[in-house]
């Protein structure tokens, strides 16, 4: 028989490498792992809606149908609050923070910030959509746990990572001690090592950027586009364009293959769109730890101060020399402004 070893019994063998951990970050990871498997059986039969019958907006049980990224929030806050290792949790979904009040979870000494949903305008086309979380150590020492416990920068999570729910659903996630990939196998309802210690390709020859967007583009950007559609035999180039509209999968398969994730500030959205907490800080922790790289085009994402709960930066990201080599043009540009908006 195939030896194979679940997420649980993963998590429980690093553990093992502190010997002074009480298991509480194991917990919180088997916690995730458990919401994910809850919405990854709603993601995988929302095309069904209308065939079950739940006509409307009502369900069968005379409440009201929910949009996936509201039950996925649900279900991943619902899931913290009961395990009971999280005091705080911060989501896309909410205005503000939500602390758990709950007796045991006001004392856990975790945060988690999260993107229940990611790519969510996806889900209607049976593409791959994902959840991106990201945990830090509670930083104050009394009384109920604040937004400033969720305000700190990148370098200080404690561990990141993102669920894939696509072709198969996979669950992808970092410590700080490189980055390790689980499949879920639905005939045992289990997620199982399947990408041990992944890195991503220093170089590669795929670019992923929105670019209905070009005209609004700052110069360096535009200028990167058009270098990587330049025909070039000894860089292989012209690269490879692909963009799904899911972070998630757009840097699962850059992960995987080599490439850029660019979403860079636009005319339109004067500091990026993607929200720096919970979805740079932690895609960028486990890119550095599959040995890529992540910056606004300029300074490293975990560097940057986080100042606001929904705080938008922009975000290069990816493998390490495309990453360096979109930074160069940026530089030679001008780093983000917007006066040389050329129409090239
Ligand atoms: P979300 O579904 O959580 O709001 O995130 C969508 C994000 C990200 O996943 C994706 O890369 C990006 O928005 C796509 O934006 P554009 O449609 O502007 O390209
Ligand atoms: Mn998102
Ligand atoms: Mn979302």
């Amino acid at each position: 028989m195939p030896e194979f070893k679940t997420l649980g019994q993963f998590i429980i063998e690093k553990q093992a490498d502190f010997p002074y951990a009480k298991g509480e970050l194991s917990r919180l990871l088997r916690d995730i792992g458990i919401a994910a498997k809850i919405v990854n059986r709603e993601v995988n039969k929302a095309g069904l809606m209308d065939i079950l019958g739940n006509s409307g907006s009502i369900n069968i049980q005379g409440e009201s149908q929910q949009k996936l990224d509201i039950y996925a929030n649900e279900q991943f806050i619902s899931a913290l609050r009961c395990g009971g290792e999280c005091c705080i949790v911060a989501s896309e979904e909410n205005e503000n923070i939500i602390p758990l009040n709950d007796v045991i979870s006001q004392h856990a000494k975790y945060i988690v910030a999260i993107d229940p949903l990611d790519g969510s305008s996806n889900i209607d086309v049976n593409v791959a959509v994902g959840t991106i979380f990201s945990i830090y150590h509670r930083v104050s020492q009394n009384g109920p746990a604040t937004l400033e416990d969720v305000l700190q920068c990148g370098t200080q999570q404690v561990a990141a990572g993102y669920i894939i729910y696509g072709s198969s659903t996979m669950l992808v996630y970092t410590t700080g001690k490189g980055v390790n990939g689980f499949t879920l196998d639905p005939s045992i309802g289990e997620f199982c090592l399947s990408h041990p210690n992944m890195q991503i390709p220093k170089d590669g020859l795929i670019y992923s950027i929105n670019e209905g967007n070009y005209v609004h583009f700052p110069k360096g950007v535009k200028q990167y586009i058009k270098y990587c559609q330049v025909e070039d035999k000894a860089t292989n180039r012209p690269y490879t364009s692909r963009y799904i509209g899911s972070m998630v999968a757009d840097l699962h398969r850059n992960l995987i293959k080599g490439g850029i994730f660019i979403y860079p500030v636009t005319a339109s959205a004067p500091n990026g769109k993607l929200r720096l907490v919970y979805e740079c800080n932690p895609m960028a922790f486990v890119i550095e730890q599959a040995g890529g790289r992540a910056t606004n085009g300029k300074d490293r994402i975990l560097d940057l101060e986080v100042n606001k709960l929904h705080q938008r930066s922009p975000i290069f990201i990816g493998s390490e020399k495309m990453v360096m080599r979109a930074e160069a043009f940026m530089e030679e540009a001008g780093v983000l402004t917007f006066n040389d908006i050329v129409n090239l």
